[in-house]
């Protein structure tokens, strides 16, 4: 989604918001800007399209200063375009960046209009330039002006202001979008992401929901909270490292984020496995005692992690006896759930800040649950620091929006709980599962450098149009998934079956020139899947079988089969996984396509 960046330094801090707003693009980036107070007054410079565009004007004419305001602007309340860009201005005395949605921006904007306030864009944003503007006219400060007028809006937001009559001055402001402070030396910084900070500080202050900052001149850094108190907050350490934000030797960072995956499985199982059993304290102190009252599971999430999810379902259940419901966030938030005795609520999510993922654990709080597991790839995120107990799937970050290696290392933290539930219930430990856990960076590592073979493969689909994904038991999410993967990132129309699903509709839509993609591990539902293939055959469907090495599925004219290593029956969704993952990789690439960032998709969906 949208990105904010902000300084106030003591060195010319346009290279830095411009460097921020290139780390920040993979969020949102249909169009870019920047205000620096320079040759004292607020200058600005905007542009459609990606922080290039941005970065060329920057060349044409500089904007050197000591502090600005950044943003890279996905659209939601007016199309993208130079005038509805970020930094807005009122007049040339305040500029605002923002990102979220102010709700009740039209009654705000009336009221602006009435009082003679021009408005030159089509956003929610500029509204609030203005309203600081009309607070500074009445002798407030630049900080006073914001913490007044944040409590008229409605909706989300996470903010940078500065102004003309305090040149080394920035507020910021965060309620329901992310916002940290980066701690310099003798200098600070705002963001939406750490990762916009990293070539400049690695200490951050991760501000809470209704927090104001005011970020001086010599780094002076005052933050007070939604009741006006001033307050002291706790300076993390960003422990990922900066290697994650450069694509390395990979011509795209989807593409070092698949082949990350062993590497970050094994970060993911670290410290969190016994000989023979799983470590329930990962989930920290009190998940013992939660899992072992544990009923029932709700988990809820979006996207990719849905999946996830869906994977989980047929884990808990049958590894652990506990029965699961899945469902994505939007509908779940806008239900009447009925929440059975003994219930604990899992949210899944990379992020930690999508909008609908964290609204529902607003709302599964108010509902009679034991509590609230998040599991999540960004420490500090509101998902974290809102749920009772957490679990960090630790790929590391991720700058690909088509997820890839969050998805895997969730299942991972997925395995883990379901192990972790089985046996705080006084169950089954599963050594054989385990055993296989420890195993799979190495299986993932043999079934990358199928990377090849998948790469001829793909060949077949650069010209189609649909394609159709088959998978049973917990590889129908995995197919989900596969058909997911690639319509995001080759524009291809795919779709997932259950392949029992198959008779019952989609088999109208095979013919010689439709694709059907299946996995084929070699577990209990094997015999029917073949079955189910057979029916695609006899239409003159075109089969791709990704199959275990001893199912006997042999490539003829037409099916082309790949086969994987052999992996425990419950790990194999993960696995899985990885060949679809490339597959759709190098369709793209055969398509042409902006593989790291698809149209019309964002990272991280901050709003409704
Ligand atoms: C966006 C991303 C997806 C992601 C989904 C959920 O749609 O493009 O890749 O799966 O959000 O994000 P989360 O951070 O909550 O996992």
């Amino acid at each position: 989604m949208c990105g904010i960046v902000a300084a106030v330094a003591q060195r010319n801090v346009q290279d830095i918001l411009l460097e921020g707003l290139k780390r920040l693009e993979y969020r949102g980036y249909d169009s870019a800007g920047m205000t620096v107070f320079s040759d004292g007054v607020l200058t600005r410079h905007r542009a459609l399209g990606k922080v290039a565009a941005l970065a060329a004007r920057l060349d044409a004419a500089a904007l050197p200063g000591f502090s600005g305001v950044a943003h890279t602007r996905w659209a939601t309340h007016g199309k993208p375009s130079e005038a509805n860009a970020h930094p807005h201005h009122s007049s040339d005395q305040v500029a605002v960046v923002h990102n979220g949605i102010i709700e009740n921006y039209e009654r705000i904007k009336d009221n602006l209009q009435g009082s003679g306030y021009e408005f030159y864009s089509q956003t929610d944003t500029e509204v609030i330039a203005h309203l600081v503007a009309e607070k500074q006219a009445e002798g407030l400060s630049l900080f006073e002006a914001t913490q007044q007028i944040v409590n008229g809006l409605g909706g989300a937001y996470a903010l940078g202001v500065m102004c003309a009559a305090e040149p080394g001055v920035v507020v910021g402001a965060r309620q329901g979008s992310p916002l940290v402070v980066g701690v310099g030396i003798n200098e600070a910084f705002l963001a939406s992401d750490p990762l916009a900070l990293l070539p400049v500080t690695d200490r951050f202050i991760y501000l809470e929901e209704g927090d104001l900052v005011e970020l001086r001149e010599q780094g002076a850094i005052r933050i007070v909270d939604r009741h006006g108190n001033g307050v002291e907050r706790a300076i993390d350490t960003f422990e990922h490292g900066d290697g994650a934000a450069s694509k390395g030797e990979y011509r795209h960072y989807m593409l070092k984020e698949i082949f990350e995956q062993p590497k970050v499985i094994e970060a993911a199982l670290e410290g969190r496995l016994s000989a023979n059993s799983v470590l329930v304290e990962s989930f920290g102190p009190d998940a013992q005692a939660l899992f072992q009252r544990t009923r029932q599971v709700h988990i809820i999430a979006c996207g990719t992690s849905y999946h996830a999810g869906l994977v989980a379902r047929y884990w808990l259940e049958r590894y652990a006896g506990v029965p699961v419901q899945v469902e994505v966030a939007s509908e779940y938030r806008y239900r009447h759930p009925v929440v059975p005795e003994g219930t604990l609520f899992v949210s899944l999510s990379q992020s930690g800040e999508t909008a609908d993922t964290l609204a529902a654990l607003r709302f599964a709080k108010t509902l009679d649950y034991i509590g609230s597991l998040a599991i999540c790839n960004v420490p500090g995120s509101s998902l974290v620091r809102e749920s009772d107990i957490t679990l960090m799937t630790r790929a590391g970050p991720e700058i690909g929006v088509a997820s890839t290696k969050a998805f895997t290392t969730q299942l991972v933290a997925l395995m883990l709980l379901t192990l972790s539930v089985s046996k705080a219930k006084g169950q089954a430990e599963y050594p054989d599962i385990i055993a296989a856990l420890r195993t799979l960076p190495e299986v993932c590592q043999r079934v990358l450098a199928l990377d090849r073979q998948i790469e001829i493969l793909s060949q077949a689909f650069a010209e189609k149009h649909h394609a159709l994904f088959l998978g049973r038991g917990a590889h129908y999410p995995i197919a989900l998934e596969g058909a997911l993967k690639l319509k995001e990132i080759s524009y291809i129309h795919a779709e997932a079956y259950p392949a029992g699903e198959l008779k019952h509709g989609p088999l109208a839509l095979v013919d010689s020139e439709m694709p059907v993609i299946s996995v084929a591990p070699n577990d209990d539902l094997l015999e029917k899947l073949k079955s189910n293939l057979q029916e695609v055959r006899a239409r003159g469907g075109q089969l791709f079988v990704f199959a275990d090495e001893s199912v006997g599925i042999n490539a003829q004219e037409d099916i082309r089969v790949l086969t994987l290593p052999h992996v425990h029956e419950a790990l194999a969704p993960l696995l899985y996984t990885l060949p679809l993952q490339l597959l759709s990789y190098h369709v793209a690439v055969l398509k042409g396509t902006d593989v790291d960032q698809p149209r019309n998709l964002a990272k991280s969906v901050t709003v409704e």
